[in-house]
């Protein structure tokens, strides 16, 4: 459950939402609705593809938001904008409240050194032992010892189902499914308030996917953190997620509980979570 009072409202109101976005419950008065992570219009292209149209998104603190949508539709590139990795053309993130990108370069990286981020790709540093990776945030911030440093990515290195001893190996030693858990322990070695995940399951085996999972949402719950997932995995989506939002030609075309995704009423959502060829969403093979 959310630790923030709104947060059951949201997710109940929501339950009736569709498309309607902004998010109820922020005018109420007497509720200090803001969210965690607001995002209105915002928009980005690159030369003359057009990826985000206008995307509205609102994430309440303590809650996770699984966002969805086929492969090229920006999701990554969403998480991105928000990490200050690449900067919009247009539009409004905010963080806590304070919209990050009238900030200045420096105090923009200091709002995405705030969060922990497992990319697609796992981008771990291959000139690193692995427990150096995990530790990675901890040692650029002088936050620690490197002995103290090498304990706790022992720790995180449990956590996710690896031996400690993996942590002497370099990073291309790994399977991908190892590397994938790498990738998560590094994520959440500095207990962020704000995580992203972008696929944190693709590639694993089915009962690696659901403890990596269980991982996530204790990571979230146990924190408190503030989590945005994405996935092409509906089971994933499901155990992961307090509210879903599908990204469709550059615009988020319905928000609402994760739990309703297989049966959100709204025609590309079913034809998305299904799997059906046929429906709204024309698959653009050639591009
Ligand atoms: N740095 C970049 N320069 C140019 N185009 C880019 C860049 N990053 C992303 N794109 C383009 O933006 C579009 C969206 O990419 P993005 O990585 O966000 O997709 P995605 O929804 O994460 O897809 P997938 O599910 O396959 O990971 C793609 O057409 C991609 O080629
Ligand atoms: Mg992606």
């Amino acid at each position: 459950m959310s630790k923030h009072p709104a947060g059951g409202i949201y997710a109940a109101m929501s339950a009736a939402t569709t498309t309607a976005l902004p998010v109820p419950g922020n005018n109420t008065p007497g509720l200090a609705a803001i969210p965690k992570i607001r995002i209105r219009s915002l928009r980005k292209r690159f030369g003359q593809k057009i990826v985000l149209d206008g995307v509205d998104l609102d994430v309440m603190p303590g809650t996770s938001m699984v966002v969805i949508g086929g492969s090229g539709s920006g999701k990554s590139v969403l998480l991105k904008c928000i990490l200050g990795l690449i900067d919009p053309d247009d539009g409004q993130i905010e963080v806590d409240g304070q919209n990050i990108l009238k900030l200045s370069r420096r105090e923009r990286e200091q709002t995405g050194a705030r969060i922990g981020m497992l990319f697609q790709n796992g981008a771990l540093f291959d000139s690193l032992p692995v427990w150096e990776n995990i530790a990675f945030g901890l040692l650029a911030r002088h936050a620690t010892t490197r002995a103290d440093a090498r304990d706790r990515a022992n720790g995180i290195l449990q956590q996710v189902g690896l031996a400690a001893s993996v942590g002497d190996l370099s990073p291309s030693e790994l399977s991908g499914g190892m590397q994938k858990r790498v990738a998560l322990a590094r994520a959440i070695a500095a207990q962020p308030d704000i995580m992203f995940f972008d696929e944190p399951t693709t590639g694993l085996d089915p009962i690696m996917g659901a403890v990596i999972d269980g991982l996530v949402v204790d990571c979230v719950k146990r924190l408190g953190s503030t989590a945005i997932a994405i996935t092409h995995d509906m089971a994933s989506a499901r155990r992961i997620g307090d509210q879903a939002a599908m990204l469709l030609n550059g615009r988020v075309i319905w928000c609402g509980p994760a739990s309703a995704l297989m049966d959100s009423g709204n025609p590309a959502v079913d034809q998305f979570t299904h799997g059906r060829r046929e429906g709204p969403i024309q698959m653009e093979l050639r591009r």
